[in-house]
């Protein structure tokens, strides 16, 4: 049986991820082709609970190596649990976040570094996403769509902890230019779905 096809979606903090993750779903159903959407942290009814913990507001003692490895475990559930098999069940999986987002967050936001990939690596092995959609979005403007009362934890955080991760995803852009496709997340939507669907289609008739 032929495997699914990983796709993740990146970016700030109310970039417009979910409308897009919408589309792609979409996209697959009136092919007629198995697709299960998931995110990051949860997914599986353990990694729900790790979210939980993770973005407590009143959490804020957390030390940032305790909330790496959190949403490390947390992934490694998902993957364990919902993301491989159903690939190998032959089945696409759309998933709101992955491993970039922990580079971003954690390496660059935190100033962690290197080690979040290596934590991450060993989370998920080899179950690496084929194609990546980084929504790029000022994380001034994504911010300010999240009304303040709603903020979890990490969107609390200071503008420049959100530039910081907004640099991260830009530095994990020209590393992996196979992987991950820039998107101008500032235009109207149907012109973002347009280049996502595009990039999909080419993808599938590889
Ligand atoms: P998300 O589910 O996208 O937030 P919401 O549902 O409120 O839009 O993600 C929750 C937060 O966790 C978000 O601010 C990004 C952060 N995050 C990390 O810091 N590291 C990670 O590995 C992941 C997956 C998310």
């Amino acid at each position: 049986m032929r495997r699914g096809l990983f796709i993740t979606i990146e970016g700030p903090d109310g970039s417009g991820k979910s409308t897009q993750i919408q589309e792609i779903t979409e996209f697959f159903r009136k092919r007629g082709e198995p697709v299960i959407v998931t995110r990051e942290p949860g997914g599986t009814p353990i990694s729900e609970k790790i979210r939980e913990i993770i973005l407590d507001r009143n959490h804020r003692e957390m030390d940032p190596v305790t909330e790496t490895l959190l949403y490390a475990a947390s992934r490694a559930q998902h993957v364990a649990e919902v993301i491989r098999p159903a690939l190998e069940d032959g089945s696409h999986v759309v998933c709101d976040r992955f491993i970039d987002s922990s580079i971003a967050y954690q390496g660059y936001g935190r100033g962690l570094g290197d080690c979040v990939s290596i934590i991450n690596a060993y989370a998920v092995r080899d179950c690496v996403p084929d194609l990546t959609f980084l929504m790029k979005l000022d994380p001034g403007i994504g911010k300010s769509r999240i009304k303040k009362e709603e903020q979890d934890r990490i969107e609390m955080e200071n503008a420049e902890f959100h530039e910081r991760v907004f640099q991260g995803y830009e530095e994990l852009e020209l590393q992996f230019p196979d992987r991950i496709v820039g998107i101008d997340a500032g235009r109207e939507v149907e012109a973002i779905r347009e280049e996502i669907l595009q990039r999909i289609e080419r993808l599938l008739q590889r």
